[in-house]
């Protein structure tokens, strides 16, 4: 009897505790946002100096949180934001409703996959967006957007890819990737943290893991040779081909980038 008493205090000690975790959990990700969407901001300027302007842009954010368009709405009031997550996210619908009350912005959220072209256009058309978005932004999920083969095997030919393969990790295309990111918006405003000593949590299958430093200069010497790419965080610096170089010894010194990638005048149709 006083084991069973001890057994259940036990367990009832545990779930008070994972209770107080999500919860600490819960407001953490508000304040995260608030942070990072702070970082981010400024990736909306076109000169370092200017003041932000977002009035009749329109906004994709792609691997949405939800929060992030919140803060951007009460903010900036743009004229519409469209985000996109592979899944539901719980207070998606209470924001979509609520945020009417507050901001002259439309937000709307959408369970869609990036790489579901079909869908994504559908939503696009459901939200009358017509045209380009003016920005497409996209925090803490590039690294997601891996579609190559898997690297694991590459390293080792013993390893088995499976459909549940925790181990394997895609290559990331960012030829293709980018190329389809500028067909939906003019500027392309990536927010990306990376370290080589953490798992990445939601890594889903090979479509997740970090970006490694050979991964950042393949994606840097890219971009840079076909677009116009301007780092924003650590520093506001123009990344050209003559800057590319840099990016490792940039890379070395901090865990978060923050850039804007746009078509070059001379590829802008
Ligand atoms: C690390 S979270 C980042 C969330 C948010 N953007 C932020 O800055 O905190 C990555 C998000 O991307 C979403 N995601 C991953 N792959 C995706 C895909 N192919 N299409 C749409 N969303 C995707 C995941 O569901 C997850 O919500
Ligand atoms: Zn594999």
């Amino acid at each position: 009897m006083c084991d069973e008493n001890e057994d259940l205090n036990k367990r009832l000690t545990k779930q008070l505790l994972d209770c107080e975790e999500e919860k600490k959990d819960n407001l953490d990700t508000w304040t995260y946002a608030l942070k990072e969407l702070a970082e981010i901001q400024d990736a909306f300027k076109t000169d370092e100096n200017e003041n932000i302007n977002l009035h009749e842009k329109t906004i994709l954010d792609v691997g949405t949180d939800a929060l992030k368009p919140l803060y951007l709405a009460l903010k900036f009031e743009p004229s519409k934001i469209v985000g996109i997550n592979n899944g539901v996210i719980s207070i998606a619908s209470e924001i979509e409703t609520q945020s009417k009350l507050l901001t002259k912005t439309k937000i709307g959220f959408h369970d869609c996959n990036f790489f579901n072209e079909e869908t994504l256009k559908k939503i696009c058309e459901q939200e009358g967006i017509t045209d380009k978005f003016d920005f497409v932004i996209i925090s803490k999920t590039l690294h997601h957007l891996r579609t190559k083969e898997c690297i694991a095997k590459k390293r080792d030919p013993k390893h088995e890819c499976t459909e549940d393969e925790s181990s394997c990790i895609y290559g990331f295309d960012e030829q293709e990737i980018f190329k389809r990111l500028l067909e939906l918006g003019k500027r392309i405003v990536v927010n990306e943290y990376f370290n080589a000593t953490e798992t990445d949590d939601d890594k889903e299958r090979g479509q997740g893991g970090y970006f490694t430093t050979n991964e950042w200069t393949k994606i840097f010497t890219h971009l840079s040779e076909n677009y116009k790419v301007q780092l924003v965080r650590p520093k506001w610096l123009h990344f050209g081909k003559k800057e590319s170089h840099q990016i490792e010894s940039i890379i070395r010194q901090i865990d978060t980038l923050c850039f804007y990638v746009e078509k070059s005048d001379s590829n802008k149709p």
